[in-house]
């Protein structure tokens, strides 16, 4: 078994474990993939200030995200399929973050439902929503969400129309996956990921299987998917499941300014800073660029999340330096998974933190309050 030390180390792992097609549908972002690259090469420029004798005894990590206490200011960003890096991943992930002491957030698009991660943990989830033309499974899904205790409404904004990722339609990514030739000899090369796979209940989307009307199987599913996300949505709707919901609401995707102060008068108990990790619009800013303009103009309003290139501790207190109230991670938490199932989750959350420690001790910081943009070079 090689030494885990960092993201990186997970992401090949995962790599090697987890089928070609579901490894690229993690790893890749849309068209040019030049805002997928962004996120992660903007974070790596910014530079943290190395200070010296200065008292860093006694650190904690320990933070709130909307009212609820959390070991570190993280949580596990919602992601489609994650069952389908690992079998039952979304159960797993939601395990790992409840004894950690930090928010999962479950995708519509999961292969675990929401009952299946409510009847598996203690604690409250979080929900991510994407609307579709059905509203009537919209409200279905809310009043599920609510029956799961749910402690915030994740709504994605940024994911109406599909942004296209090459590599997808390439390797023929679909649920089940597309038998082809190259799709039957890449599974035969992961046995164990197969075994596991045909162990499990879970191979479909879970909070769809069984509620959608007109799905005969598991492939018109699919397309049932493609055809339901409504490019109508606008803040009316927002308005409409803010009352359906009645709990707190997170508005993600956000990426302009203007946006940011839209969401926050529409009552946005917080807003994600999300580009959807370089997956939707090819030739956006990066999540870090946008990030201190949405600050300065809501910062004051709603509490900031961002995500989009976090791999490591450094990353989560350069977000933070930069007014962020806390970080959501994606591909970190789905490198962990593909490549060990539920310890490599726990390694990713304890790389992450561990990370953070050290720098916050580097940069002369104690605790999570006292992190500003001093902590920067050139602030
Ligand atoms: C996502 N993301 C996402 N977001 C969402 O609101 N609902 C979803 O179902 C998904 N699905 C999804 C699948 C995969 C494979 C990825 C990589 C991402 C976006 C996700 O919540 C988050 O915004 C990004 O992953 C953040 O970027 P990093 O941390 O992956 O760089």
């Amino acid at each position: 078994m090689p030494v885990i030390t960092c993201i990186e180390d997970l992401r090949q792992l995962a790599r090697k474990r987890v089928p070609r097609a579901f490894y690229d549908y993690a790893d890749s972002g849309s068209y040019t993939e030049c805002t997928y690259r962004a996120n992660t090469d903007d974070l790596a420029a910014i530079k943290l200030r190395q200070r010296v004798a200065v008292n860093v005894d006694n650190r904690s990590t320990k933070s709130t995200l909307l009212g609820q206490e959390v070991s570190m200011p993280v949580a596990i960003a919602p992601t489609g399929l994650a069952g389908m890096q690992w079998a039952d991943g979304e159960v797993l992930g939601a395990q790992a973050a409840e004894q950690f002491g930090i928010p999962f957030t479950l995708s519509t698009m999961s292969i675990c439902s929401i009952e299946d991660v409510a009847a598996a943990t203690t604690k409250p989830f979080w929900f991510q929503l994407y609307v579709m033309r059905d509203r009537e499974f919209i409200a279905s899904l809310i009043q599920r969400a609510k029956a799961a205790k749910c402690s915030a409404l994740v709504l994605t904004l940024d994911l109406q129309i599909l942004g296209q990722r090459h590599k997808d339609l390439k390797n023929g990514m679909t649920v089940p996956l597309r038998p082809t030739v190259g799709n039957l000899l890449d599974l035969a090369s992961k046995p164990a990921w197969a075994l596991r796979m045909l162990g499990s209940r879970r191979k479909t989307f879970g909070n769809l299987a069984g509620y959608v009307k007109d799905a005969d199987g598991i492939n018109s599913l699919a397309r049932w998917t493609a055809r339901q996300f409504d490019p109508t949505l606008s803040w009316k709707d927002v308005e409409w499941i803010k009352q359906q919901w009645g709990g707190k609401l997170i508005m993600k995707g956000i990426l302009d300014p203007e946006d940011a102060r839209i969401a926050a008068s529409c009552g946005a108990d917080a807003i994600v800073v999300s580009n959807h990790g370089g997956r939707q619009l090819d030739g956006a800013l990066s999540s870090i660029a946008a990030l201190p303009a949405i600050v300065e103009a809501v910062g004051d309003k709603t509490e900031v999340l961002f995500d989009g290139g976090v791999r490591s501790g450094q990353d989560v207190l350069k977000a933070l330096a930069l007014g962020a109230r806390g970080a959501m991670i994606g591909r970190a938490f789905l490198y962990g998974l593909g490549a060990m199932g539920r310890p490599g989750v726990d390694a990713a959350l304890g790389i992450i933190q561990r990370e953070l420690d050290v720098s916050m001790a580097l940069t002369g910081t104690r605790t999570i309050e006292e992190i500003g943009p001093h902590v920067l070079v050139r602030h």
